[in-house]
């Protein structure tokens, strides 16, 4: 809604902001309960409540909070202010609008730990590695193997971002598949995922959602990155809480960064050390873990800021260095597929007309 200065931070102007209309709603009984929290530059609004997915109402309200964000933004003369805010009216749903969105329906259980990711600097697709590793890889979760609540696998719903279709994959029946579409993260990414028939929570629930959402398909320019989030619930028949998070041990290479068109390592981070700064990045993800209570999210813990979690800090800081000593080059920026919607294509239309046929 506006960074403080550039890219690097939310002001806490905006987080007093947004909190004081969500309290406003929850008084209302609009929303059971809400957290504000910020990652980067990026505001992030959690909020339960009992209306299901894609409620006009509670979307109306996600608009008005960042909204009314913006003016602050905008009277501060924070950095982009209303950068991914991309309609001056509200119609209905937030989605397509600019910001991300990542809802689900659930039954709460007798204990609901749940994991809400934020990431900044990085694009939709940056949870594809993750979330399979999460669900589907027998390295990472044990529970896939010595659980029998786990052993039978979980359904992937994949999108097809460009085309906007979506298609039902069976893991672990059809993982490689799934892998073939998931690789390809700029256009494949992983919408949600499901228990299987017979398992303890219905086959019709998500245990696990992320935003999909791509900003230049938006705004139809690069204006910013998607900075994704995610929503996992875990344990009793789902990977544990350890398992939820052991994937981002690993630093892995995402899109996104300075100008959104650098690869760079998506550092996990405590809140306190989410606000990119080196060559506006490298990417972060923040991990708040909640019990839900009656729709009450008691918690955050900041899950990241785990001193287990320094070593693969260090080493993204490692990998950092290594792709940035490549400066304008490929792998550290982006394959020429990925720039068509950044600012690149605006300098290579001034070099068209000076290309003449090659021998
Ligand atoms: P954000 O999408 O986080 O605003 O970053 C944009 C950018 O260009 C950073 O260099």
């Amino acid at each position: 809604m506006g960074g403080y200065p550039g890219h690097s931070s939310v002001h806490p102007a905006l987080i007093e902001t947004a909190e004081s209309k969500l309290t406003e709603a929850k008084k209302s009984e609009a929303l059971i309960d809400f957290r504000v929290m910020s990652c980067g530059d990026d505001l992030q609004l959690l909020m339960s409540h009992k209306k299901g997915c894609d409620n006009g109402e509670v979307h109306a309200l996600a608009w008005e909070a960042f909204e009314a964000a913006t003016e602050v933004a905008k009277r501060l003369k924070l950095y982009g202010a209303g950068q991914d805010l991309m309609a001056d009216a509200f119609s209905g749903n937030i989605c397509g609008m600019g910001p991300g969105v990542a809802e689900m329906e659930i039954n709460e259980r007798t204990s609901e730990p749940v994991v809400a990711f934020m990431t900044d600097k990085t694009q939709a697709g940056a949870f594809n590695l993750p979330i399979f590793k999460i669900f589907a890889d027998p390295f990472n979760t044990a529970g896939l193997v010595i659980d029998p609540a786990c052993h039978q696998g979980f359904t992937f719903e994949v999108w097809d971002v460009r085309e906007h279709r979506k298609v039902l994959m069976d893991c672990p029946g059809e993982m490689y598949d799934l892998l073939a579409l998931i690789g390809a993260k700029s256009r494949y990414v992983i919408k949600r995922i499901f228990c299987k028939p017979g398992s303890k929570i219905s086959e019709q629930e998500a245990v696990a959602v992320v935003s999909t959402e791509k900003l230049y398909q938006t705004a139809g320019t690069y204006v910013g990155k998607d900075d994704p989030v995610a929503l996992v619930r875990c344990q009793s028949g789902l990977p544990a809480l350890g398992e939820v998070l052991e994937p981002f041990a690993l630093g892995h290479l995402v899109g996104g960064w300075m100008r959104g068109s650098h690869n760079g390592p998506l550092m996990p981070c405590s809140f306190e050390t989410a606000h990119p700064t080196r060559f506006d990045g490298p990417p972060r993800v923040i991990a708040a873990g909640f019990q839900m209570a009656n729709g009450d999210f008691v918690g955050p813990v900041d899950l990241f800021k785990d001193v287990a979690f320094d070593r693969a800090r260090q080493r993204c800081l490692e990998i950092a260095d290594y792709l940035r000593a490549h400066g304008p080059f490929e792998p550290q920026r982006l394959p020429m597929e990925d720039m068509e919607y950044t600012t690149l294509p605006q300098v290579m239309k001034t070099l068209k007309n000076r290309f003449v046929n090659a021998e």
